[in-house]
C-alpha cells in the first residue's frame, strides 16, 4: 500500500520538526503557562507560508505536553451556527478525561471575509471567553479579514518562516535512512534547495523520485531543474515518437508523471506531425486506435489488466510504426487541444456551477437555466450598480470569490463588498 511520506514521516514530537526553533519555543512556553491559570493572551495566531510545519508543530506539541487537541478546519466555521457548536468546548480547560485541552482552528484563510456574516466575530467572542488555549493558523496574517487579531495584548502572534535548505536536508536525510535508501548527498541537497523551504513539497519530491528504488543519485534528480511538467512530457514524447526499440518506448510511460489518459492525448495530438510517410502514419494511428479501444474497455469493465495493452499500443505500437523516416527539420510539440480547452476553463466552470447552485436555491430554477438566464443579468448589475449588487450578494449568499467573478474584477467587487459592511 502507498502512504504519503508526509504522513508516514510526519514529526511525532517537536524535536523532529525542523526550523523555527524560536517560534516553537514561544508557543510551547505559552501553552505551558496555562498550567498556572488563564494568561492574558487567550489565543495564539500562527502564520507563514504553506508546508513549513505550522500544523504539525501544534500536533507534536500537544502530544509532547500530553494535551488533548481538538482540530477544526475551515469547513467547521463557514457559518456562525457551526462555530457556536464548538464554543462550549472552549469554555473548559480540561477535557472529558481530565486532559488539558487545546483548540486548533486551522486553515483560517478559508474563512470568508466581508461577505460572511459573523464567522470572525463569533470566533473572537469564543476566544474572549475561552478557558483553554486556542490556536489559529493562516498563511496570510495580513489579510484584512484578520485585522481584529492584530492586537498583541490579546493575541500571541507567531510567524513561521521557511526553514533554510540545510534544515530541510536534515529532514530528507532522516527519511532516507528510515526507508533504507542509499543516497548521494548532492541529490538530497538539490531537492532541499529546490523546495525553497516548503518541507511538504520536498518530502513529496523525494518520494516521487525514489519510487520503487533503494538508491538515489544526483543524476536521478538533476533533471528536475527543468521540472516544468511539459519538459517531462516532451522527453516522453520523444521516446514514443522516435524510440528505436519497443522497450525504450514502453519505459516512457513509466517516466511520465502524468496519467495515461493525458499521455494518450499528447501522443494522439502529436503523432500526425511527426510521421511524414503516409503508410507509417497509418500504422501509428492504427496503434492508437487499438489502444483507445482497450482504454474504453478498461473504463467499461474495470479490467485493469488490460491497461498493459493500452500502454503497449500507445507507446511501442506507435514507435514501431516508424520504418526509417524522420520528419525533415525540427517539429515542435503541441499541447493537446482537448486538454487545453478543458483545463483553461475548469476553475471557471466550477465557480459558475457554484453560483448556479446558489441561484437555484433562491429562485427554484435548474442550475443550467440559472447560469444561462439569470447570471448574465447579474453580471450587468454587478458591473454597474454596487448597492443593488450588495443586496443581491447577501440574498444569494455569494462568496468573495464569486462576487469577484460576477463583477468581472476585484476592484468592482471590493466596492460591492464594502457596501455590505
Ligand atoms: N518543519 C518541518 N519539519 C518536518 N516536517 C515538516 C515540516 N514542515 C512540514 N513538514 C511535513 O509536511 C507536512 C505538512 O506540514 P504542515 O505542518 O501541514 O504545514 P503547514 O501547516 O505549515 O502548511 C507534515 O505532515 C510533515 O510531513
Ligand atoms: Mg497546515
Amino acid at each position: 500500500m502507498h502512504t504519503a511520506w508526509t504522513t508516514k514521516h510526519k514529526p511525532r514530537t517537536v524535536a523532529e520538526v525542523v526550523g523555527n526553533r524560536v517560534a516553537i519555543g514561544t508557543l510551547k512556553q505559552w501553552l505551558q503557562s496555562w498550567g498556572m491559570g488563564v494568561p492574558k493572551q487567550h489565543a495564539a495566531f500562527l502564520h507563514g507560508p504553506p508546508g513549513v510545519g505550522k500544523t504539525v508543530t501544534v500536533e507534536a506539541l500537544a502530544s509532547d505536553l500530553a494535551m488533548e487537541l481538538i482540530e477544526k478546519n475551515a469547513s467547521d466555521y463557514r457559518t456562525k451556527e457551526k462555530i457556536t457548536q464548538f464554543a462550549g468546548l472552549a469554555s473548559q480547560y480540561r477535557g472529558f478525561f481530565g486532559k488539558e485541552r487545546i483548540i486548533l482552528l486551522d486553515e483560517m484563510d478559508g474563512v470568508y471575509g466581508n461577505v460572511d456574516r459573523g464567522a470572525i466575530p463569533a470566533i473572537t467572542k469564543i476566544i474572549r471567553d475561552a478557558r483553554c488555549p486556542i490556536i489559529l493558523i493562516a498563511n496570510d496574517f495580513w489579510d484584512k479579514k484578520f485585522v481584529s487579531f492584530r492586537d498583541k495584548k490579546k493575541y500571541l502572534i507567531i510567524e513561521f518562516k521557511k526553514p533554510p535548505a540545510g534544515q530541510v536536508l536534515k529532514h530528507l536525510t532522516k527519511i532516507c535512512v528510515r526507508e533504507g535508501i542509499a543516497f548521494e548527498e548532492e541529490a538530497l541537497k538539490f531537492i532541499a534547495q529546490r523546495s525553497e523551504g516548503d518541507v511538504r513539497s520536498a518530502v513529496n519530491d523525494l518520494q516521487a523520485l525514489t519510487q520503487g528504488k533503494k538508491q538515489l543519485a544526483y543524476d536521478d534528480v538533476s533533471w528536475l531543474a527543468y521540472r516544468d511538467r511539459k519538459d517531462v512530457i516532451f522527453s516522453v514524447l520523444r521516446l514514443v515518437l522516435y524510440g528505436k526499440t519497443c522497450d525504450t518506448a514502453k519505459q516512457a510511460a513509466d517516466l511520465a508523471d502524468v496519467d495515461l489518459d493525458m499521455l494518450f492525448e499528447w501522443i494522439y495530438e502529436n503523432a500526425p506531425y511527426h510521421f511524414n510517410v503516409p503508410s507509417e502514419l497509418k500504422e501509428a494511428m492504427e496503434a492508437l486506435a487499438i489502444a483507445d479501444l482497450y482504454r474504453a474497455r478498461v473504463r467499461r469493465t474495470r479490467h485493469w489488466k488490460l491497461l498493459r495493452y493500452v500502454i503497449d499500443f500507445m507507446t511501442a505500437g506507435v514507435a514501431m510504426a516508424r520504418d526509417k523516416s524522420k520528419p525533415s527539420g525540427w517539429v515542435p510539440f503541441r499541447f493537446p487541444q482537448r486538454i487545453r480547452t478543458l483545463s483553461a476553463s475548469r476553475p471557471e466552470r466550477i465557480l459558475k456551477a457554484g453560483i448556479g447552485k446558489k441561484i437555484k436555491g433562491r429562485m427554484h430554477l435548474s442550475v443550467s437555466s440559472a447560469q444561462k438566464d439569470v447570471l448574465p443579468y447579474l453580471k450587468v448589475i454587478f458591473e454597474h450598480n454596487p448597492l443593488m449588487a450588495a443586496g443581491l450578494t447577501c440574498w444569494f449568499n455569494f462568496s468573495e470569490e464569486e462576487v469577484n467573478y460576477i463583477a468581472g474584477g476585484k476592484r468592482r467587487a471590493k466596492e460591492i463588498l464594502k457596501a455590505i459592511d
